[in-house]
C-alpha cells in the first residue's frame, strides 16, 4: 500500500518536473505504458482472490487515475508554453508593406519602343506590325532585292526548311522593312507609320546578337522629299535624347529599296568614357556616329506594293532600337540585353508606372 503511495508520489513529482513533452512521454511509458509499473500492478489483480482484489484494486486504480490526470495537465501546460514561445519567436511586423519590394521591371527595349510610339504618335504616325516569320518575297523581292541580289547574301538569313504553298522561301525576317510592303499593300497611300520589332540574323559578337530590334519608318504622300525625312529624324532624335543640340548628317549610301539612299549620322562627344550625342560631328572633340539607314522609297518598291510612283513619293528609315537604347541609357554590351539577368534588369529596367509622355519627358526615370 505505502509502496504504491510512494511510487505514485514519485511519479507525480517527476511529471510535474518534466521539462519537455519528450520527458513527459518517458514518464507516461514508465507508469502507464504496457510495461509500466501501474499496468503491471493492474495485471497482478487477476491472480488475486476476490477479497485481496477488493482490498488492493482501489489504490492501484486511483494511482492510475491520478497519474493520467497529471500527465494530461502537464501536457497541456507544456503545449501552451511551447506555443507562447513560438509566438514570441515568430513575430510578424504588421507595419511592413503588404506587397514585397518591386521585382519586375520594364526592359529598356520595351521602354524605348514605348518612347518611339509616343514621339511618333505626336507627329501623326501609326504603329504597324508584321510577322517575324516572313517569306522571301516580302523580306527581299518586293524591296527590290531579287533572287540574285548580293544584298540577300549580306543579310545572314535564317531560312526554314519548308516553303510556302506558293513556293516562297520561309525565313526569319532580317529587317523590319517588309512591314513597309505589307502596310502599303494593305492600306495604300498616303501612309505614315513606324514599325518596331524583332529581327534576326545569323551573327553574334559583342555588338551583334542573332535577334535584335529595329524600328522602320515609312511616309508616303504627294510631294514628299528628302527635306521631310531630315526634319522628321531631327525632330525625333531631339525628343528622344531630350536635347536641342542634335546635329544629323545625311551621308550618301546605297540600299536597294531607296533611291537616293543615305546613312544617318549623329554628332557626339565622349564624356567620362561614355558617348554622349549632341553637337556637330566636325566640331573639336566631336565625331559622327551612324544611327541607321534611310532614303526616298525606290519607285520599284512602290510599284511592288501597288502604289503609283508617279503620283506618290515616300521616304523610309530603319534604326537599331537596341543601339539607340544603349546610347540613351548608357549600357555598353548588347548581349546583356538578352541574358535575362535579374540584376541587370533591376539596374536598367523601368518602373511600370514610368510611362513615357511628351509632357513629363519621354525618358523620365522614377
Ligand atoms: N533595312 C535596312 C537594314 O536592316 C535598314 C534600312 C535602310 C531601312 C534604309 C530603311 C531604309 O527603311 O530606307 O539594314
Amino acid at each position: 500500500m505505502t509502496d504504491i503511495t510512494n511510487q505514485t508520489q514519485a511519479a507525480l513529482d517527476a511529471i510535474a518536473a518534466a521539462p519537455s513533452l519528450d520527458a513527459l512521454e518517458e514518464q507516461r511509458l514508465d507508469a502507464l505504458g504496457k510495461k509500466g509499473w501501474v499496468s503491471l500492478a493492474l495485471k497482478t489483480l487477476g491472480g488475486m482472490s476476490p477479497d485481496e482484489r477488493t482490498a488492493a484494486a482501489p489504490a492501484i486504480q486511483s494511482a492510475r487515475a491520478a497519474i493520467a490526470d497529471a500527465l494530461d495537465a502537464k501536457k497541456a501546460a507544456l503545449e501552451t508554453a511551447e506555443l507562447e514561445a513560438r509566438l514570441a519567436r515568430e513575430t510578424i511586423d504588421l507595419t511592413l508593406p503588404a506587397a514585397p519590394a518591386r521585382r519586375g521591371s520594364v526592359h529598356p527595349v520595351s521602354q524605348v519602343m514605348d518612347e518611339l510610339a509616343e514621339i511618333f504618335a505626336d507627329l501623326g504616325f501609326a504603329v504597324a506590325t508584321g510577322p517575324e516569320i516572313e517569306d522571301d518575297w516580302h523580306n527581299f523581292t518586293a524591296l527590290n532585292m531579287d533572287e540574285t541580289h548580293p544584298a540577300r547574301a549580306m543579310h545572314d538569313t535564317f531560312y526554314f526548311p519548308d516553303k510556302t504553298s506558293d513556293g516562297r522561301e520561309v525565313l526569319l525576317r532580317t529587317h523590319t522593312s517588309p512591314v513597309q510592303i505589307r502596310s502599303m499593300l494593305a492600306q495604300g497611300a498616303p501612309i505614315r507609320l513606324i514599325a518596331p520589332g524583332r529581327v534576326y540574323r545569323s551573327d553574334s559578337d559583342a555588338t551583334h546578337t542573332p535577334m535584335f530590334h529595329q524600328v522602320e519608318g515609312l511616309v508616303v504622300g504627294r510631294d514628299i522629299h528628302l527635306g521631310h525625312l531630315k526634319w522628321t529624324l531631327e525632330t525625333f532624335f531631339k525628343a528622344f535624347f531630350e536635347r536641342e543640340d542634335i546635329v544629323l548628317r545625311l551621308r550618301p549610301s546605297y540600299f536597294p529599296f531607296t533611291e537616293p539612299s543615305v546613312e544617318v549620322d549623329v554628332g557626339y562627344s565622349t564624356e567620362g568614357g561614355r558617348r554622349v550625342v549632341g553637337g556637330h560631328g566636325d566640331a573639336p572633340g566631336h565625331a559622327w556616329m551612324e544611327l541607321g539607314g534611310s532614303g526616298m522609297v525606290n519607285r520599284r518598291v512602290l510599284e511592288f506594293a501597288g502604289i503609283d510612283p508617279d503620283e506618290y513619293q515616300g521616304f523610309a528609315f530603319g534604326l537599331g532600337i537596341d543601339r539607340i537604347a544603349m546610347l540613351k541609357y548608357g549600357m555598353n554590351d548588347l548581349r546583356a540585353f538578352f541574358d535575362g539577368d535579374p540584376r541587370w534588369l533591376q539596374h536598367y529596367g523601368f518602373s511600370l508606372f514610368d510611362q513615357p509622355t511628351l509632357s513629363a519627358g519621354v525618358g523620365a526615370k522614377v
